[in-house]
């Protein structure tokens, strides 16, 4: 299911630098989403987003949490309001003034579904990441090491395998690795060497 928010301005500049706490996040997290392995899967993003920021990007403690947020709720409502999917998240960040580099990011993860592009590295790295950490994921479930010893040959393989984890679109992680300018390779790699195989 998904909405197209016909819309591509998101949040107000006035928001610049408002974030939630981390309790305020986790929080909303816990209320919103009930299914655990959706929690999951935005706890692996968020941690992915976190050191992207941290190694690559180089940014500031302050900048490193709104990759982080925006990882931790980009699929918020999508466990209890899948038809709102995510038009709600964003809303609600939008109404408690939120920076708008978070809620764009947010807005721009899945532009087939919502009709937003990724612009800044954020919003990028946010898409990129959305679908590559759910296919290692599934991967990692079906290894006896689980990441151990996980190379990015075999991750490749898995992709090529249609019938693996068919619910992950190859084309999106195809246009995902190319909209960020970042090769494919690298994006698994890194993926591979940081994704929690459980909650942190
Ligand atoms: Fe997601």
């Amino acid at each position: 299911m998904s909405l197209q928010l016909g819309r591509s301005s998101f949040g107000n500049i006035s928001g610049k630098d408002n974030v939630y706490t981390r309790e305020r996040a986790n929080a909303l997290l816990n209320e919103w989403v009930l299914n655990p392995k959706l929690k999951l899967h935005m706890v692996q993003v968020a941690h992915l987003m976190k050191n992207w920021a941290i190694e690559v990007e180089r940014c500031n403690e302050a900048e490193v949490w709104k990759w982080e947020m925006a990882g931790l709720l980009h699929d918020a409502d999508w466990d209890q309001w899948p038809e709102l999917h995510c038009k709600k998240i964003i809303e609600h960040l939008e109404a408690d003034n939120i920076d708008p580099t978070i809620i764009r990011a947010i807005a721009s993860h899945g532009h087939v579904h919502f009709g937003v592009f990724p612009e800044t590295n954020m919003d990028k790295m946010l898409y990129a990441f959305d679908e590559l950490s759910g296919l290692i994921h599934a991967y990692s479930l079906m290894r006896p090491g689980a990441y151990e010893g996980m190379d990015i040959k075999g991750v490749k393989k898995r992709l090529k395998d249609k019938a693996f984890a068919a619910n992950v679109s190859r084309e999106d992680i195809e246009d995902a690795s190319q909209r960020a300018g970042i090769n494919l390779d690298i994006l698994l790699g890194f993926i591979i060497k940081h994704q929690p195989q459980a909650s942190l």
